[in-house]
């Protein structure tokens, strides 16, 4: 009894370390993690041609939730970057009860090479895509496709806007290409 209660109460503290890794990686970061609802996943993903050889990228991939739907709708094996641990710990539970083959990485998008990319995705704050888009025109081939969920990008021109649609509870989204 005492043991189990050793193991609940380390159990305990480990999670409410993480949480507060977590929450202090978020502030750092400047971006909180806001789940993608399916639908719009769904909206996202109607840009996506279906090939599967495309390196597709996320930005801030969360839960990975986006990656796993592109492999199964697409058949896309895409690469997630994460940094928050609590969050990229739940990906990699979720790549491993679907058994997915995915690419989840625990590093920090601004440190990744990205000029082997077809298409991007990314769902971030507009300070942070500030920077991103600099680093995009910088480093993207021609014709690298980017999706940018709710917030456009500083410094890039849109290839199309689909607007919000209230009725269907979607949000603004940013198709550019380089
Ligand atoms: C708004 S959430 C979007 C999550 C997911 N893409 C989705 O749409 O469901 C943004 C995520 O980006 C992550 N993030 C922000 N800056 C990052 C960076 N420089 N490197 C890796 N991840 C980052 C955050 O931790 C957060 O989980």
């Amino acid at each position: 009894m005492t043991m189990l209660r050793d193991i609940l109460t380390i159990f305990f503290l480990a999670f409410t370390l993480l949480l507060l890794l977590t929450a202090m990686v978020s502030l750092f970061l400047g971006v909180p993690y806001v789940p993608s609802k399916r639908r719009v996943i769904d909206a996202l993903l109607e840009y996506v041609p279906k090939k599967n050889n495309l390196k597709v990228y996320d930005l801030g991939c969360g839960n990975g939730k986006i990656l796993f739907q592109l492999e199964k709708k697409k058949g896309i094996i895409g690469t997630g970057y994460e940094l928050a641990p609590l969050v990229f710990m739940f990906a990699i539970l979720q790549k491993w009860l679907r058994r997915s083959k995915v690419k989840l990485r625990y590093a920090n998008f601004f440190h990744q090479n990205l000029s082997d990319a077809d298409i991007i995705l990314c769902y971030l704050t507009p300070g942070i895509l500030e920077k991103l888009g600099k680093k995009l025109q910088n480093e993207c081939k021609k014709g690298t496709l980017i999706i940018s969920h709710t917030f456009k990008i500083p410094g890039l021109n849109p290839k199309h806007i689909q607007e919000r649609d209230m009725a269907k509870k979607l949000p603004t989204l940013y198709i550019y290409e380089i």
